[in-house]
């Protein structure tokens, strides 16, 4: 246990200075996000591949950073989408392109029901090198501090948040506030998919029903899906491959995530802070 306390002190010691470095802006940063931004330069990664970046930030620029800064970084009519939890808990700009078809009117964030599926995914991809970029910079994930108020927590878990739908503090969750450190429990939640450390694998994987012209439905889960093909292991442990033309043959895929994801759109900081107090509790 002993390397894990180390751990978690460094980390304490890297959000500690996330926030006081958080107060001292860098230069032509932030602001109505004129100019070069100089952080924005794509470094060479597979899972955002230069390109694509570019043709994202071009759509991103012209609508948003007029809000949001050029480089994503927040401006004075929207926030900074790098460290934006949303951003964080999007798939392939599934969660972005249902944002911008709505958008949040009340709260100043326009909709934008006419963006092609193409540059959604486009300025998601961009969206996440700025999220990846601010990690690297920082060192760390948002801010995980346990500052709230446990029995709100505890209120929010059974109530408004519907936690208990899915789990159980006394069966699947008994126990994880001793398992893990609350940096990593907070993670847990907000992205269980792609928070630090493993997690139950095959209960997070997706799954998916083709259901061709002629034949029957085949579910499964799912390995890969394009434009042009989804690939899927059935229950036999097979991996099965149907070419896809358009709607054909129609394909139906679910997350047993969705819920978390869901999440992310809804909670608010308050919530964050006593869900993680509350589940720290759970020794
Ligand atoms: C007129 C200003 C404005 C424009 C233009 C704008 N936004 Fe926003 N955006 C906002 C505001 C304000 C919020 C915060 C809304 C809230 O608090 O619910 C926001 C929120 C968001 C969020 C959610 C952030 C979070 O963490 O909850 C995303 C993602 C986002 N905008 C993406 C975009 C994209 C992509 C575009 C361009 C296609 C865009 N915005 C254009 C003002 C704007
Ligand atoms: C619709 C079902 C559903 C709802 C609602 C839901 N979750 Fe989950 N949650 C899951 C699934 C599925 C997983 C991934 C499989 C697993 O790790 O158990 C998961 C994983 C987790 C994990 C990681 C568990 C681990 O051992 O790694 C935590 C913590 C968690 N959820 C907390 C919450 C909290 C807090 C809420 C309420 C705000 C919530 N969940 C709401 C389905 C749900």
């Amino acid at each position: 246990m002993v390397p894990i306390k180390i751990l978690a002190s460094a980390l304490c010691a890297l959000t500690l200075s996330v926030t006081l470095s958080a107060q001292t802006p860098p230069a032509g940063g932030r602001g109505g996000g004129r100019g070069a931004a100089p952080a924005a330069a794509p470094r060479a990664n597979p899972k955002f591949p230069a390109d694509v970046v570019a043709r994202g930030k071009e759509s991103f620029g012209p609508s948003c950073g007029f809000c949001h800064g050029l480089d994503a970084r927040g401006g004075d009519g929207g926030p900074d989408l790098a460290r934006s939890l949303f951003v964080l808990g999007d798939e392939n700009g599934q969660q972005l392109g249902e944002l911008l078809k709505a958008g949040r009117p009340n709260n100043g964030m326009p909709a934008f029901p006419n963006m092609t599926p193409a540059q959604v995914k486009d300025m998601a991809v961009f969206l996440h090198e700025r999220v990846e970029a601010a990690r690297n910079r920082e060192g760390t994930t948002p801010p995980n501090i346990v500052v709230g108020n446990a029995a709100d927590g505890q209120k929010y878990f059974n109530g408004a948040g519907k936690c208990n739908t899915c789990h159980s503090v006394t069966a699947d969750l008994q126990g994880i506030g001793g398992k893990m450190e609350p940096i990593a429990l907070q993670d847990k939640f907000l992205s269980p998919r792609g928070g630090r450390g493993g997690g139950n694998g095959a209960a997070m994987a997706k799954k998916v029903t083709v259901t061709p012209k002629t034949g029957p439905a085949v579910s499964g889960t799912l390995m890969s899906v394009s434009d042009f093909a989804v690939t899927l292991r059935d229950a036999s442990g097979d991996r099965r491959t149907f070419t896809r033309d358009g709607d054909e043959p129609k394909v139906v895929i679910t997350d047993p995530l969705q819920a978390h994801l869901n999440l992310l759109r809804v909670i608010t900081d308050k919530d964050i802070h006593d869900l993680t107090a509350y589940l720290v509790t759970l020794k």
